[in-house]
């Protein structure tokens, strides 16, 4: 049988015909190597197997309804749809020490089924001794500390445990691999080989993964395309607060988020957050605005505190915690061109309490008021609730929800608030007296700053 020679990139598993100093998919250097691939192989592959197949009308499609595995935590329930899917696999990601490992235990502590907890980071009295620090009581829960893919994999297929959770998945290896370990190459192999498992046995596979410098799941966007759901922990630094989102759902929808706070005995759910989104001591200074966003079928009052001051370097300092930079860089240059104000040249810093990163542009009015409001040192009354985006021409948009969010900011004592004239039509009359509809930046300001 004739072989050819090909390189293949130790990191991502590319194969290219020359050798070359970086491979050009991943860009990692000096990671090709030379591998020899029988050429009756190569034309085995492409062309594939010969299967007969059949069509089947779409309306024909018998769906069947699945039995979820309730976490009992419900916070985690709310943000999965209900519960976890046999033959399922997810990838559960974070920054390191942001309490993955924490979060899976408290899940297999309080899920009703046999569950193995694969650590290939920490030995068993590391884990125990996290174990002891939660109060976890169930003994359904069986741990190894192996981190060959071959081991681990004979091991679910013997145990009848219906949840596996790898921690983590940059941690496993394949010894017939010889890249190592965290390599894209290993990690692709080690997702593809549980996935397998998974489909045969009806077995819940959790892969925990490390998020890298970049924001990314450390190594392969590729894991988000194969596994049925990706979640992600977040959280701000110096804060105990942490969100579990749903960046892709198979099974359930993605706009729901999981609260908790981190504390001494491990995560506890959240179940009335506004308490911690807005901090009591700051009501009364200048730079304080409040506003709602909307997260799933949650609405959450946020509070929003601003710092405008001279910069006494060449470049003024921008710091935002818990909103987009460039968003922020937005709201900016429209205050300056739209209102003429001379915001930019300062320093500014701009915090959401609490530690929550919102995504939601219904906040820009009420970052936008925040800024003016420290920049001429004017203390905007607690009882007023900014909601509205800014467009590029100073106009203020109408945001999804309305309703939900007026009614939260109702129920919290917001006496008058502040939104887009676009949503005038979905309030009646009688409750229109305390809502002040605005078409443009300035119309707020002129109504927040001359009360
Ligand atoms: P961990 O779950 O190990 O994070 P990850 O698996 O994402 O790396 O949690 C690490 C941090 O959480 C650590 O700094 C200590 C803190 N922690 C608590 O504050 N309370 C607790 O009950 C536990 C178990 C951890
Ligand atoms: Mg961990």
């Amino acid at each position: 049988m004739k072989s050819k020679i090909v390189y293949q990139c130790t990191n991502c598993g590319a194969t290219f015909p020359r050798w070359v100093g970086k491979c050009p998919n991943c860009g990692e250097w000096n990671t090709l190597e030379e591998v020899f691939v029988s050429e009756e192989e190569k034309r085995k592959k492409s062309r594939g197997k010969t299967q007969t197949s059949s069509l089947v009308p779409i309306n024909a499609i018998q769906v069947q309804e699945y039995f979820r595995f309730p976490t009992n935590i419900k916070e985690v329930d709310r943000v999965l749809g209900g519960g976890l899917l046999p033959s399922s696999i997810i990838l559960f990601s974070g920054e390191p020490g942001i309490g993955k490992s924490t979060l899976m235990l408290q899940i297999l502590d309080s899920i009703d089924t046999e569950s193995i907890y694969v650590s290939g980071e920490e030995s068993p009295e590391q884990i125990k001794l996290r174990a002891e620090r939660i109060g976890i009581k169930s003994n359904k829960i069986f741990v190894t500390n192996d981190s060959q893919l071959e081991t681990i994999t004979t091991l679910i297929e013997q145990h009848s445990a219906n949840i596996i959770v790898i921690d983590s998945i940059q941690a496993v290896y394949s010894a017939e691999i010889p890249s190592p370990p965290g390599s894209v190459f290993q990690v692709r192999n080690a997702t593809n080989q549980l996935m397998e498992i998974s489909k045969k046995q009806d077995k819940i596979i959790i892969l925990v993964g490390h998020i890298n410098k970049e924001g990314n799941i450390a190594g392969p966007k590729v894991l988000e395309h194969i596994v049925d759901a990706v979640l992600m922990l977040e959280g701000e630094k110096n804060s105990n607060i942490r969100m579990l989102r749903a960046l892709k759902n198979r099974f359930g929808s993605t706009l729901e988020i999981g609260l908790f706070e981190m504390c001494g005995n491990g995560l506890i759910e959240l179940t009335d957050p506004n308490k911690i989104f807005i901090s009591q001591s700051s009501i009364k200074s200048s730079g304080t605005t409040f506003s709602a966003v909307v997260e799933g079928a949650r609405c959450l009052i946020i509070e929003i505190q601003s710092l405008v001051s001279p910069s006494s370097y060449g470049v003024p300092q921008r710091n935002v915690n818990g909103y987009d930079f460039k968003r922020l860089q937005m709201i900016l240059a429209v205050l300056d061109k739209k209102l003429g104000l001379n915001i930019r040249q300062n320093d500014i810093f701009v915090n959401i309490t609490g530690g929550m990163f919102i995504y939601d542009t219904g906040l820009d009015l009420a970052i936008a008021s925040s800024l003016v409001s420290s920049l001429n040192d004017f203390v905007i009354p607690y009882e007023i609730g900014i909601i509205g985006e800014i467009g590029l021409t100073g106009e203020v948009r109408a945001v999804s929800s309305i309703e939900k969010r007026v009614n939260e900011m109702e129920k919290l004592g917001f006496k008058r608030i502040i939104l887009p004239r676009r949503s005038e039509s979905d309030f009646s009359a009688k409750r229109k007296k305390h809502l002040l509809f605005v078409e443009k930046i300035s119309e707020a300001f002129d109504i927040i700053f001359h009360l």
